[in-house]
Protein backbone atom coordinates (compact mmCIF):
# COMPACT_ATOMS: atom_id res chain seq x y z
CA UNK A 1 0.00 0.00 0.00
CA UNK A 2 1.64 3.39 -0.96
CA UNK A 3 1.67 5.96 1.70
CA UNK A 4 1.06 9.72 0.84
CA UNK A 5 2.08 12.39 3.01
CA UNK A 6 1.88 16.23 2.51
CA UNK A 7 3.61 19.46 3.07
CA UNK A 8 7.39 17.30 4.00
CA UNK A 9 10.91 18.38 4.50
CA UNK A 10 13.01 16.55 1.45
CA UNK A 11 16.21 17.14 3.74
CA UNK A 12 16.75 12.94 4.52
CA UNK A 13 15.69 12.29 0.78
CA UNK A 14 18.53 14.27 -1.02
CA UNK A 15 22.37 13.45 -0.11
CA UNK A 16 23.04 17.06 -0.35
CA UNK A 17 21.38 17.62 2.40
CA UNK A 18 19.10 21.09 1.37
CA UNK A 19 15.86 21.35 3.27
CA UNK A 20 13.15 22.27 0.91
CA UNK A 21 9.66 21.45 1.58
CA UNK A 22 7.21 19.11 -1.11
CA UNK A 23 3.51 19.87 -1.19
CA UNK A 24 3.06 16.10 -1.35
CA UNK A 25 5.18 13.06 -1.40
CA UNK A 26 3.65 9.40 -2.17
CA UNK A 27 6.15 6.48 -1.66
CA UNK A 28 5.49 3.14 -3.55
CA UNK A 29 6.31 -0.48 -2.78
CA UNK A 30 5.04 -2.12 -5.94
CA UNK A 31 3.74 -1.72 -9.60
CA UNK A 32 0.07 -1.69 -8.32
CA UNK A 33 0.46 1.32 -5.64
CA UNK A 34 1.75 3.32 -8.52
CA UNK A 35 -1.40 2.31 -10.36
CA UNK A 36 -3.79 3.25 -7.80
CA UNK A 37 -1.84 6.34 -7.00
CA UNK A 38 -2.15 7.53 -10.65
CA UNK A 39 -6.16 7.19 -10.46
CA UNK A 40 -6.17 10.00 -7.58
CA UNK A 41 -6.45 13.34 -8.56
CA UNK A 42 -3.32 14.50 -7.04
CA UNK A 43 -0.86 12.54 -8.80
CA UNK A 44 -3.25 13.62 -12.22
CA UNK A 45 -3.24 17.32 -10.82
CA UNK A 46 0.15 18.09 -10.08
CA UNK A 47 4.00 18.03 -11.21
CA UNK A 48 5.47 14.64 -10.67
CA UNK A 49 8.72 14.36 -9.41
CA UNK A 50 10.92 10.81 -9.19
CA UNK A 51 12.99 10.13 -6.80
CA UNK A 52 15.11 7.61 -6.23
CA UNK A 53 18.08 8.05 -3.32
CA UNK A 54 18.53 11.79 -4.06
CA UNK A 55 21.90 11.40 -4.84
CA UNK A 56 22.30 13.03 -8.40
CA UNK A 57 19.70 16.23 -7.07
CA UNK A 58 19.97 19.60 -6.04
CA UNK A 59 16.75 21.33 -4.89
CA UNK A 60 17.10 25.14 -5.35
CA UNK A 61 13.00 25.65 -3.77
CA UNK A 62 10.22 24.01 -2.12
CA UNK A 63 8.85 21.56 -4.97
CA UNK A 64 4.87 22.33 -5.00
CA UNK A 65 4.14 18.85 -6.66
CA UNK A 66 3.85 15.25 -5.96
CA UNK A 67 7.44 13.38 -5.12
CA UNK A 68 7.23 10.24 -6.03
CA UNK A 69 9.56 8.08 -3.67
CA UNK A 70 10.30 4.60 -5.88
CA UNK A 71 10.83 1.79 -3.16
CA UNK A 72 9.74 -0.94 -5.15
CA UNK A 73 11.80 -4.22 -3.76
CA UNK A 74 13.03 -7.69 -4.82
CA UNK A 75 16.21 -9.23 -6.13
CA UNK A 76 15.70 -12.38 -8.76
CA UNK A 77 18.50 -14.20 -10.90
CA UNK A 78 17.57 -16.76 -13.67
CA UNK A 79 20.01 -18.72 -16.13
CA UNK A 80 19.79 -16.58 -19.44
CA UNK A 81 17.94 -18.55 -22.43
CA UNK A 82 20.45 -18.09 -25.10
CA UNK A 83 23.43 -18.20 -23.64
CA UNK A 84 25.08 -20.59 -20.75
CA UNK A 85 26.87 -18.37 -19.55
CA UNK A 86 25.03 -15.29 -18.40
CA UNK A 87 22.45 -15.16 -15.87
CA UNK A 88 19.52 -12.42 -16.27
CA UNK A 89 19.16 -10.22 -13.00
CA UNK A 90 16.41 -8.43 -12.12
CA UNK A 91 15.66 -6.01 -9.77
CA UNK A 92 13.22 -3.80 -8.19
CA UNK A 93 13.68 -0.41 -8.59
CA UNK A 94 13.73 0.52 -5.13
CA UNK A 95 16.89 -1.51 -4.62
CA UNK A 96 19.99 0.33 -3.22
CA UNK A 97 22.66 -0.08 -6.23
CA UNK A 98 25.34 -1.02 -3.83
CA UNK A 99 23.06 -3.66 -2.47
CA UNK A 100 22.63 -5.11 -5.60
CA UNK A 101 26.57 -5.22 -6.91
CA UNK A 102 26.92 -6.84 -3.22
CA UNK A 103 24.48 -9.58 -3.94
CA UNK A 104 26.05 -9.90 -7.71
CA UNK A 105 29.78 -10.21 -6.38
CA UNK A 106 28.37 -12.96 -3.62
CA UNK A 107 26.96 -15.03 -6.17
CA UNK A 108 29.46 -14.75 -8.67
CA UNK A 109 27.58 -12.80 -11.03
CA UNK A 110 30.40 -10.71 -13.20
CA UNK A 111 30.00 -7.49 -14.36
CA UNK A 112 28.71 -4.75 -12.09
CA UNK A 113 31.98 -5.10 -9.44
CA UNK A 114 33.68 -1.95 -10.91
CA UNK A 115 30.46 0.13 -10.04
CA UNK A 116 30.62 -0.69 -6.43
CA UNK A 117 29.84 2.24 -3.91
CA UNK A 118 27.85 4.34 -5.84
CA UNK A 119 24.75 5.85 -4.20
CA UNK A 120 21.54 5.74 -5.75
CA UNK A 121 18.51 3.06 -6.16
CA UNK A 122 18.74 0.74 -9.45
CA UNK A 123 15.52 2.25 -11.08
CA UNK A 124 17.80 5.86 -11.23
CA UNK A 125 20.86 3.95 -12.74
CA UNK A 126 19.80 3.79 -16.07
CA UNK A 127 18.35 7.71 -16.40
CA UNK A 128 22.32 8.88 -16.42
CA UNK A 129 23.88 5.53 -17.42
CA UNK A 130 25.50 5.42 -14.29
CA UNK A 131 29.90 4.77 -14.92
CA UNK A 132 32.62 4.28 -12.85
CA UNK A 133 36.56 2.40 -13.20
CA UNK A 134 35.72 1.72 -16.99
CA UNK A 135 32.26 0.83 -17.10
CA UNK A 136 28.92 1.60 -17.46
CA UNK A 137 25.33 0.65 -16.61
CA UNK A 138 25.28 -0.05 -20.83
CA UNK A 139 27.64 -2.56 -20.69
CA UNK A 140 25.01 -4.89 -18.05
CA UNK A 141 22.03 -3.81 -19.23
CA UNK A 142 19.60 -6.27 -20.60
CA UNK A 143 16.22 -4.59 -20.50
CA UNK A 144 14.14 -1.83 -17.78
CA UNK A 145 10.19 -2.06 -17.19
CA UNK A 146 8.62 0.98 -16.82
CA UNK A 147 5.37 2.43 -16.32
CA UNK A 148 3.87 5.33 -18.60
CA UNK A 149 2.85 8.26 -16.44
CA UNK A 150 0.05 9.41 -19.39
CA UNK A 151 -1.44 5.94 -19.80
CA UNK A 152 -1.01 4.55 -17.02
CA UNK A 153 0.49 1.31 -19.19
CA UNK A 154 3.68 -0.53 -18.50
CA UNK A 155 6.40 -0.84 -20.95
CA UNK A 156 9.63 -3.00 -21.35
CA UNK A 157 12.78 -0.92 -22.90
CA UNK A 158 15.67 -3.12 -24.59
CA UNK A 159 19.06 -2.20 -25.01
CA UNK A 160 18.68 0.06 -28.45
CA UNK A 161 15.78 1.52 -27.22
CA UNK A 162 17.47 3.42 -24.60
CA UNK A 163 20.28 5.38 -26.22
CA UNK A 164 22.81 5.00 -24.08
CA UNK A 165 25.84 7.51 -24.18
CA UNK A 166 28.54 8.99 -21.88
CA UNK A 167 26.18 10.25 -18.72
CA UNK A 168 22.88 10.00 -20.60
CA UNK A 169 19.91 7.93 -22.01
CA UNK A 170 16.66 8.18 -23.81
CA UNK A 171 15.02 9.11 -20.38
CA UNK A 172 17.31 12.46 -20.06
CA UNK A 173 16.20 13.43 -23.39
CA UNK A 174 12.95 12.58 -25.45
CA UNK A 175 11.33 10.56 -22.66
CA UNK A 176 12.05 13.08 -19.96
CA UNK A 177 9.38 12.99 -17.11
CA UNK A 178 7.77 10.04 -18.69
CA UNK A 179 7.99 7.26 -17.29
CA UNK A 180 8.71 5.90 -13.68
CA UNK A 181 11.36 2.76 -13.92
CA UNK A 182 9.48 0.13 -11.91
CA UNK A 183 12.51 -2.54 -12.43
CA UNK A 184 15.65 -3.14 -14.98
CA UNK A 185 17.23 -6.68 -15.76
CA UNK A 186 21.25 -6.91 -16.35
CA UNK A 187 23.28 -9.75 -17.84
CA UNK A 188 25.76 -10.70 -16.01
CA UNK A 189 28.22 -13.56 -17.02
CA UNK A 190 29.26 -16.91 -14.84
CA UNK A 191 32.99 -16.66 -16.42
CA UNK A 192 34.69 -13.61 -14.88
CA UNK A 193 35.96 -10.48 -17.25
CA UNK A 194 38.22 -8.44 -15.11
CA UNK A 195 38.39 -5.09 -15.90
CA UNK A 196 41.45 -3.72 -14.14
CA UNK A 197 42.19 -1.29 -17.04
CA UNK A 198 41.71 2.03 -14.81
CA UNK A 199 45.25 3.54 -13.64
CA UNK A 200 44.12 3.39 -10.19
CA UNK A 201 43.01 -0.23 -9.99
CA UNK A 202 45.86 -0.71 -11.65
CA UNK A 203 48.19 0.85 -8.91
CA UNK A 204 46.48 -0.50 -6.47
CA UNK A 205 46.54 -4.48 -7.70
CA UNK A 206 50.91 -3.78 -8.54
CA UNK A 207 50.87 -2.00 -5.01
CA UNK A 208 49.24 -5.67 -3.27
CA UNK A 209 51.14 -7.82 -5.72
CA UNK A 210 47.66 -9.13 -6.78
CA UNK A 211 47.61 -10.33 -10.21
CA UNK A 212 44.81 -12.44 -10.79
CA UNK A 213 42.29 -10.67 -9.27
CA UNK A 214 38.28 -11.87 -8.60
CA UNK A 215 35.68 -9.20 -8.82
CA UNK A 216 35.31 -9.56 -5.31
CA UNK A 217 39.20 -7.88 -5.26
CA UNK A 218 37.81 -5.60 -8.22
CA UNK A 219 35.17 -4.48 -5.82
CA UNK A 220 36.60 -4.13 -2.88
CA UNK A 221 39.46 -1.98 -4.69
CA UNK A 222 37.10 0.11 -6.10
CA UNK A 223 35.23 0.78 -2.90
CA UNK A 224 38.27 1.80 -0.85
CA UNK A 225 39.36 4.10 -4.02
CA UNK A 226 36.19 5.47 -3.85
CA UNK A 227 36.07 6.32 -0.45
CA UNK A 228 39.69 8.18 -0.48
CA UNK A 229 38.40 10.84 -2.99
CA UNK A 230 34.63 10.61 -2.17
CA UNK A 231 32.91 12.91 0.66
CA UNK A 232 30.28 10.38 2.04
CA UNK A 233 26.94 11.85 2.07
CA UNK A 234 26.52 10.85 5.17
CA UNK A 235 28.36 13.29 6.95
CA UNK A 236 29.27 15.97 4.05
CA UNK A 237 26.15 16.83 1.34
CA UNK A 238 26.84 16.47 -1.50
CA UNK A 239 26.06 14.78 -4.82
CA UNK A 240 29.00 13.46 -6.43
CA UNK A 241 30.50 15.18 -9.45
CA UNK A 242 28.32 18.07 -10.09
CA UNK A 243 29.72 18.46 -13.58
CA UNK A 244 30.27 16.07 -15.86
CA UNK A 245 34.02 15.90 -17.83
CA UNK A 246 33.56 18.08 -21.29
CA UNK A 247 34.05 16.03 -24.78
CA UNK A 248 35.32 18.83 -27.64
CA UNK A 249 36.42 18.03 -31.00
CA UNK A 250 40.67 17.27 -31.32
CA UNK A 251 41.20 20.53 -32.97
CA UNK A 252 39.81 22.29 -30.46
CA UNK A 253 41.91 20.10 -27.88
CA UNK A 254 44.72 20.52 -29.78
CA UNK A 255 44.84 24.24 -29.20
CA UNK A 256 44.05 23.96 -25.07
CA UNK A 257 47.19 21.37 -24.91
CA UNK A 258 49.18 24.05 -26.40
CA UNK A 259 48.64 26.86 -23.65
CA UNK A 260 48.24 23.84 -21.33
CA UNK A 261 50.46 20.52 -21.70
CA UNK A 262 49.18 19.18 -18.81
CA UNK A 263 45.72 19.09 -19.55
CA UNK A 264 44.83 15.81 -18.53
CA UNK A 265 42.26 14.03 -21.06
CA UNK A 266 40.82 10.84 -23.03
CA UNK A 267 40.11 9.69 -26.14
CA UNK A 268 36.25 9.69 -26.89
CA UNK A 269 35.90 8.08 -30.38
CA UNK A 270 37.84 8.70 -33.21
CA UNK A 271 36.91 12.82 -33.58
CA UNK A 272 36.57 14.10 -30.13
CA UNK A 273 38.99 14.27 -26.83
CA UNK A 274 37.39 13.64 -23.23
CA UNK A 275 38.54 16.64 -20.40
CA UNK A 276 39.09 15.59 -17.06
CA UNK A 277 36.99 18.40 -15.37
CA UNK A 278 38.03 17.84 -12.08
CA UNK A 279 41.68 18.98 -13.53
CA UNK A 280 39.92 22.20 -14.95
CA UNK A 281 38.38 23.30 -12.23
CA UNK A 282 41.49 22.54 -9.90
CA UNK A 283 43.53 24.85 -12.46
CA UNK A 284 40.62 27.46 -11.83
CA UNK A 285 42.19 27.34 -8.41
CA UNK A 286 38.77 25.97 -6.95
CA UNK A 287 39.77 22.52 -5.31
CA UNK A 288 38.87 22.30 -1.66
CA UNK A 289 37.76 25.76 -1.38
CA UNK A 290 34.97 27.04 0.92
CA UNK A 291 32.80 29.70 -0.14
CA UNK A 292 30.62 30.47 2.60
CA UNK A 293 28.36 26.80 3.18
CA UNK A 294 29.45 25.26 0.11
CA UNK A 295 32.83 24.43 -1.83
CA UNK A 296 34.75 21.77 -3.74
CA UNK A 297 36.01 18.91 -2.09
CA UNK A 298 39.56 18.74 -0.88
CA UNK A 299 40.39 15.16 -2.82
CA UNK A 300 38.37 16.09 -5.91
CA UNK A 301 37.68 19.41 -7.02
CA UNK A 302 34.95 17.83 -9.24
CA UNK A 303 32.44 17.83 -6.46
CA UNK A 304 30.49 20.34 -5.02
CA UNK A 305 29.81 20.07 -0.73
CA UNK A 306 27.18 21.31 1.63
CA UNK A 307 29.13 22.58 4.87
CA UNK A 308 26.05 22.42 6.50
CA UNK A 309 23.53 24.62 5.95
CA UNK A 310 24.04 25.78 2.40
CA UNK A 311 20.94 26.29 0.58
CA UNK A 312 20.33 24.65 -2.76
CA UNK A 313 20.42 28.52 -4.72
CA UNK A 314 23.90 28.89 -2.44
CA UNK A 315 25.30 25.81 -4.59
CA UNK A 316 24.02 26.78 -7.95
CA UNK A 317 25.19 30.07 -7.90
CA UNK A 318 28.54 28.76 -6.63
CA UNK A 319 28.37 26.50 -9.46
CA UNK A 320 27.49 29.24 -11.92
CA UNK A 321 30.99 30.86 -10.92
CA UNK A 322 32.62 27.92 -11.55
CA UNK A 323 31.71 27.55 -14.96
CA UNK A 324 32.15 31.41 -15.89
CA UNK A 325 35.86 30.58 -14.69
CA UNK A 326 36.36 27.69 -16.72
CA UNK A 327 35.05 29.11 -19.41
CA UNK A 328 37.14 32.09 -19.15
CA UNK A 329 40.08 30.34 -19.09
CA UNK A 330 39.82 27.21 -21.23
CA UNK A 331 37.23 28.23 -23.46
CA UNK A 332 35.41 25.27 -22.59
CA UNK A 333 31.38 25.16 -21.12
CA UNK A 334 30.92 22.71 -18.36
CA UNK A 335 27.59 20.86 -18.20
CA UNK A 336 26.10 19.83 -14.92
CA UNK A 337 25.30 16.70 -14.57
CA UNK A 338 23.45 16.97 -11.15
CA UNK A 339 19.45 17.42 -11.71
CA UNK A 340 18.75 20.81 -10.52
CA UNK A 341 15.27 21.67 -9.24
P1 LIG B 1 17.88 10.38 -7.79
O1 LIG B 1 18.93 11.36 -7.42
O2 LIG B 1 16.76 10.17 -6.85
O3 LIG B 1 17.31 10.77 -9.22
C1 LIG B 1 18.18 11.05 -10.29
C2 LIG B 1 17.35 11.24 -11.56
O4 LIG B 1 16.73 10.01 -11.92
C3 LIG B 1 16.19 12.24 -11.41
O5 LIG B 1 16.00 12.87 -12.65
C4 LIG B 1 15.00 11.34 -11.07
O6 LIG B 1 13.75 11.94 -11.43
C5 LIG B 1 15.30 10.12 -11.93
N1 LIG B 1 14.79 8.87 -11.35
C6 LIG B 1 15.16 8.30 -10.17
N2 LIG B 1 14.53 7.11 -10.02
C7 LIG B 1 13.76 6.94 -11.10
C8 LIG B 1 12.85 5.92 -11.52
N3 LIG B 1 12.62 4.83 -10.80
N4 LIG B 1 12.20 6.08 -12.71
C9 LIG B 1 12.40 7.19 -13.47
N5 LIG B 1 13.24 8.18 -13.12
C10 LIG B 1 13.91 8.05 -11.96
N6 LIG B 1 27.06 8.55 -10.61
C11 LIG B 1 27.77 7.84 -11.54
O7 LIG B 1 27.31 7.64 -12.65
N7 LIG B 1 29.03 7.38 -11.24
C12 LIG B 1 29.61 7.58 -10.04
O8 LIG B 1 30.73 7.13 -9.82
C13 LIG B 1 28.88 8.31 -9.06
N8 LIG B 1 29.44 8.55 -7.85
C14 LIG B 1 28.72 9.25 -6.94
C15 LIG B 1 29.31 9.46 -5.67
C16 LIG B 1 28.62 10.14 -4.69
C17 LIG B 1 29.26 10.35 -3.35
C18 LIG B 1 27.30 10.62 -4.94
C19 LIG B 1 26.53 11.30 -3.87
C20 LIG B 1 26.72 10.42 -6.19
C21 LIG B 1 27.43 9.74 -7.20
N9 LIG B 1 26.89 9.52 -8.47
C22 LIG B 1 27.59 8.78 -9.40
C23 LIG B 1 25.56 10.04 -8.82
C24 LIG B 1 24.40 9.10 -8.39
O9 LIG B 1 24.87 8.09 -7.54
C25 LIG B 1 23.73 8.46 -9.60
O10 LIG B 1 23.26 9.43 -10.51
C26 LIG B 1 22.56 7.56 -9.18
O11 LIG B 1 22.11 6.79 -10.28
C27 LIG B 1 21.38 8.36 -8.65
O12 LIG B 1 20.45 7.45 -8.10
P2 LIG B 1 19.28 7.95 -7.16
O13 LIG B 1 18.40 6.78 -6.90
O14 LIG B 1 19.82 8.63 -5.98
O15 LIG B 1 18.55 8.97 -8.14
N1 LIG C 1 41.71 15.41 -11.29
C1 LIG C 1 42.40 16.53 -10.95
N2 LIG C 1 41.91 17.33 -9.96
C2 LIG C 1 40.76 17.03 -9.30
C3 LIG C 1 40.03 15.87 -9.67
C4 LIG C 1 40.53 15.06 -10.68
O1 LIG C 1 43.44 16.84 -11.52
O2 LIG C 1 40.39 17.79 -8.41
C5 LIG C 1 42.26 14.50 -12.30
C6 LIG C 1 42.71 13.18 -11.65
O3 LIG C 1 44.00 13.28 -11.13
C7 LIG C 1 42.61 12.20 -12.79
C8 LIG C 1 41.47 12.77 -13.63
O4 LIG C 1 41.29 14.13 -13.24
O5 LIG C 1 43.78 12.18 -13.54
C9 LIG C 1 40.17 11.98 -13.48
O6 LIG C 1 39.81 11.97 -12.11
P1 LIG C 1 38.99 10.75 -11.45
O7 LIG C 1 39.65 9.46 -11.77
O8 LIG C 1 38.75 11.08 -10.03
O9 LIG C 1 37.64 10.73 -12.25
P2 LIG C 1 36.69 11.89 -12.78
O10 LIG C 1 36.80 11.97 -14.25
O11 LIG C 1 36.90 13.14 -12.01
C10 LIG C 1 34.70 10.29 -13.23
C11 LIG C 1 33.23 10.26 -12.96
C12 LIG C 1 32.98 9.74 -11.55
C13 LIG C 1 33.56 8.34 -11.44
C14 LIG C 1 35.06 8.41 -11.72
C15 LIG C 1 35.72 7.06 -11.72
C16 LIG C 1 32.21 11.95 -14.34
C17 LIG C 1 31.55 13.28 -14.40
N3 LIG C 1 32.65 11.56 -13.14
O12 LIG C 1 35.27 11.28 -12.37
O13 LIG C 1 31.56 9.67 -11.37
O14 LIG C 1 33.33 7.80 -10.17
O15 LIG C 1 35.28 9.01 -13.03
O16 LIG C 1 35.43 6.40 -12.91
O17 LIG C 1 32.33 11.28 -15.37
C18 LIG C 1 29.67 10.89 -10.63
O18 LIG C 1 29.22 10.78 -11.78
O19 LIG C 1 29.02 11.44 -9.70
C19 LIG C 1 31.00 10.35 -10.31
C20 LIG C 1 31.57 10.47 -9.11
Amino acid sequence: MYLLKENISLKAYNTFGIDVKARFFAEIFNEEDLRELSLLPVFKESRLLVLGGGSNMLFTKDFGGLVLKVSIPGITAARSPENEDQVLVTAGAGIVWNDLVNYCVEQDFAGMENLSLIPGTVGASPIQNIGAYGVELKDVFHSCTAFEIASGKLKSFDFAECHFAYRDSIFKNELKGQYVITGVTFRLNTQARINSQYGAIQAVLADRGIRRPTIADISKIVAEIRVSKLPDPSTIGNAGSFFKNPIVEKAEFEQIIKTFPDLISYPAGKTKVKLAAGWLIESCGFKGIVEGNTGTWKNQALVLVNHGQATGAEVYSFSEKIIDTVAAKFGVKLEREVNIL
